[in-house]
């Protein structure tokens, strides 16, 4: 089994996306880019990933990643070139038989692709590049006439490119003096044996303000599983002057009983993500016997969800929670606590629903003893 180092450039400033944030670290359909194209090489046996990212970035970068189990970045330079090369540097010390060279900006990559260039190398390829022909008509202008470039036998070059470590590495120290914008032409000017594989369309590099959209509908096309979590929950009254209800403090003549903060909607909701993605209830995730928990805010909970959800390569749709209660009234707060819902889920609040019902007086809730939620949710997972 061939040792596999995957080297992902992602030193870039993003000049062209504008914004911020750098492109790899902005959010793609809830997950940073990079974060993306490092789990697209999850499935590789046997690999060592080394990412290198932009002076300064470490805080970002430890916040996109947040529990990966990855080596730690390395610094990259002021070009591509420049951060492959000192990548491959760090890598040398594992010494892999073959690297896969990926840019973060490439973060819908497909497992097919990353074993087709694998597959490449091992048989017997010293370069395997995924390449694509060109559709649209070409055009230059040349001493101020445009002329048509024919088309014909033009490829467009994408990564990951893959190569037997120890020839990229000459190559790279090699030409280091010479400019060039990806490995493979690197792998020309030191005489390798380069082979082609399917490229894919989808394998589109996030480079300007628009291809966000278009990367982002191209994933949510990949998620077509649809599935609903319901979640329930009580909380009795008690002596007190405040509710935490759906992540808000109200002012009330009671407060609930609970080993957190005991915030009913909240509890319910996170139920539901829970039951959505099949990993068990919140008693399991957060144990009341815990003294971590005692007087948490309950929207640490919600927030593990989500990030459960997440990091199964999913989204949340929607929410829909009802609070089941005579008192406190629910109706002045009700946007609020969307809003609230909304930013804990990272939703758009068109996609957060509230609502309150009484029992009309009959039951614990009607006797006011205590209030109930029930939540509804809905989650796409790939
Ligand atoms: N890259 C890098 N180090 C550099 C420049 C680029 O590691 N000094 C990486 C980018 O982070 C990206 C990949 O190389 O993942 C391809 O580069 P590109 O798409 O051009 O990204 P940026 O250089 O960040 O964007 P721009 O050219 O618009 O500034
Ligand atoms: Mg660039």
């Amino acid at each position: 089994m061939p040792r596999i180092g995957i080297l992902i450039v992602a030193a870039g400033k993003g000049e062209r996306m504008g914004g911020t944030l750098p492109k790899q670290y902005a959010s793609l359909l809830g997950q940073p880019m990079l974060r993306r194209s490092v789990q697209a090489f999850a499935e590789v046996p046997d690999a060592t990933i080394q990412v290198m990212i932009g002076a300064g970035q470490d805080e970002l970068y430890r916040d996109a990643m947040a529990g990966l189990d990855l080596a730690p970045a390395a610094t990259g330079g002021a070009t591509r070139q420049e951060s492959v090369l000192r990548g491959l540097e760090v890598l040398a010390v594992k010494a892999p038989d073959f690297v896969l060279i990926h840019d973060a900006a490439r973060p819908l990559v497909s497992r097919a692709l990353i074993g087709g260039v694998i597959a490449a190398l091992e048989a017997g390829a010293d370069a395997a590049v995924p390449l694509l022909p060109v559709a649209d008509t070409l055009r230059k202008l040349e001493d101020g006439k445009w002329i048509t470039v024919p088309r014909s036998g033009l490829l467009r070059a994408q990564t990951p490119q893959g190569f037997r470590f120890a020839a990229i590495l000459r190559a790279h120290r090699d030409h280091a003096a010479q400019e060039v914008t990806d490995d493979m032409a690197l792998a020309e000017l030191a005489g390798l044996k380069i082979v082609a594989v399917a490229g894919e369309e989808t394998n589109m590099k996030v480079t300007n303000p628009e291809d966000f959209a278009v990367a982002e509908g191209l994933l949510s096309a990949r998620l077509g599983e649809i599935r609903t979590g319901s979640g329930y929950d009580v909380h009795r009254f008690v002596p007190g002057d405040h509710v935490w209800l759906c992540g808000l403090k109200i002012p009330h003549d009671h407060a609930l009983e609970g080993h957190s903060d005991a915030d009913a909607g909240l509890h319910a909701l996170t139920d539901a993500i829970l039951g959505a993605v099949g990993e068990g209830d919140i008693g399991m995730h957060f144990p009341p016997t815990d003294e971590r928990w005692r007087g948490a805010p309950s929207w640490k909970f919600l927030d593990h969800a989500v990030g459960l959800v997440l990091r199964k390569g999913g989204i949340i749709v929607h929410c829909d929670v009802t609070i089941i209660c005579e008192r406190p009234k629910i109706g002045p707060h009700r946007e609020a606590m969307r809003a609230k819902i909304a930013e804990i889920l990272r939703l758009d609040v068109s996609r957060v629903s509230v609502k309150a019902t009484t029992t009309e007086g009959l039951g614990f809730t009607g006797r006011r003893e205590g209030l109930a939620a029930q939540a509804l949710v809905t989650v796409k997972l790939p």
